[in-house]
């Protein structure tokens, strides 16, 4: 099918958006045809249906459809593109890479984009002496950071909250909360942990401790694809505290969060909060799958033992994303883009702020950084925003438990204009 396409069409990634076609167009609707005769039902993307549409390119914040649509996008590839999509310094890392070595040998033997990345993650994150342990996903991350945890600790309980999203593999969505994806599994899903309500009482949690040792507490910083949940002022520093008064590993998901998104290198540091543990991935490596645990040294010494790695993969610490990860935290750096986010935090705070009380279909509009939810009172609004502003050129996700919250996590690198341009397109959307 690629054969047919014409060739990169997308000079710069700061341009605003411009539809030539309906979506999905003729060769939209080709590309669909195809994959459903192949490909699984309910797992590959509609192509067609609710709007869909079939990406051919992506640089900066634009996207170009197989019709030739070119796009603002709010999404961020689920959040990843935090550099922009295609960074020029991401690309000429991986093409360099990849004409030294593309795949190595895991945990076996090292290779020096590894060696390199795990030292400048270890002093990026708020953690004193950190070790770094590399995984796939995100949520192979949150597996390594529970088995992390049961392995010093040597307790079994694991504490995670309602809604959370920590990734759907099977130790992973023993934590994450969504109904939608645990019920057909539940049977399988080890019992171990217990969900509280996010944001809750801490006299629920100082009750869930003293009831029984728990191992650690798995936490969002901010709750980001179940609904863009910003906790109480003080609430993490106060969960922090419970955990170190009773000997339980705070854990923190930052897959999400993480790498600049919400105006700091990382979410706790608003709070102050040093974790025994951190999650990152998504933005960590511009674009590439990578993600990593970074934790105390003294926990993560858990691991040191004799004979083979007790958790690894295939692909771990991949060549091509580590070097990719090194270019991207350098371009965060480099281009200021966590002051960046800070700065699109305000911009869109000011424009979405008075939106409950002017636009009757919205319940709540919360955020910080990059990262801002606009709550819905009903799915159907939700869904019929999302549809309005594509036809102003904006991409943009759904989100939440009932999918009626809309989650805006563009790129840090967003143009102005681009930001003027979906701050206008938005709000006429929500308007229609
Ligand atoms: C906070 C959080 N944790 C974990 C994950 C799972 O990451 P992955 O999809 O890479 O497995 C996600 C993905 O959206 C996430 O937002």
């Amino acid at each position: 099918m690629s054969d047919h396409l014409p060739g990169p069409q997308l000079r710069r990634g700061d341009q605003l958006p411009r539809l030539v076609a309906t979506a999905p167009g003729r060769r939209g609707r080709r590309v669909a045809r195809q994959a459903r005769r192949v490909e699984t039902a309910g797992l590959a993307p509609p192509f067609v249906d609710g709007g869909a549409i079939c990406w051919s390119e992506a640089l900066g914040s634009n996207v170009l459809d197989v019709d030739g649509n070119r796009y603002v996008d709010l999404t961020s590839g689920f959040g990843v593109a935090a550099v922009g999509h295609r960074h020029p310094a991401v690309v000429r890392a991986i093409r360099r890479q990849a004409g030294r070595l593309i795949h190595g040998l895991g945990d076996a033997q090292g290779h020096t984009a590894r060696a390199e990345l795990a030292a400048v993650l270890a002093r990026r994150v708020p953690i004193s002496g950190a070790r770094v342990a590399f995984a796939v996903s995100g949520a192979d991350a949150v597996e390594l950071a529970v088995k992390t945890a049961l392995l010093a600790t040597r307790r079994h309980r694991i504490v995670a909250f309602r809604p959370s999203y920590h990734g759907l593999t099977f130790g992973a969505l023993a934590l994450t909360s969504r109904g939608h994806f645990r019920s057909p599994f539940t049977r399988h899903l080890h019992r171990q942990v217990r969900h509280l309500p996010y944001g809750c009482d801490l006299a629920l949690l100082r009750t869930s401790f003293e009831s029984e040792p728990v191992a650690a507490l798995v936490v969002e910083p901010i709750v980001g694809r179940e609904g863009v949940i910003v906790p109480p002022a003080g609430w993490l520093q106060a969960v922090h505290a419970l955990c170190r008064r009773y000997e339980v590993l705070f854990v923190v998901d930052e897959i999400l969060t993480g790498c600049g998104r919400t105006g700091r290198w990382f979410a706790v540091e608003h709070d102050g909060i040093e974790p025994d543990l951190l999650c990152c991935g998504k933005a960590l490596a511009g674009g590439m799958p990578l993600a990593a645990v970074v934790g105390r040294a003294a926990i993560m010494a858990a691991w040191d033992s004799p004979g083979e790695a007790r958790h690894t993969a295939t692909f771990v610490a991949h060549p091509l994303a580590c070097a990719a990860a090194l270019a991207a935290l350098e371009v965060i750096s480099r281009q200021r883009l966590v002051a960046r986010a800070a700065a699109l935090g305000r911009r869109f705070g000011s424009a979405l702020r008075d939106w409950p009380g002017r636009i009757h279909a919205v319940r709540e509009v919360r955020g910080r950084g990059a990262l801002w939810g606009i709550e819905w009172k009903t799915a159907a609004a939700a869904h019929a925003f999302v549809e309005s502003a594509r036809r102003r050129g904006l991409l943009l996700l759904g989100g939440g438990e009932q999918g009626r919250v809309t989650q805006l996590l563009p790129a840090l690198t967003m143009a102005d204009r681009q930001l003027e341009y979906a701050v206008r397109a938005l709000s006429q959307a929500a308007s229609e």
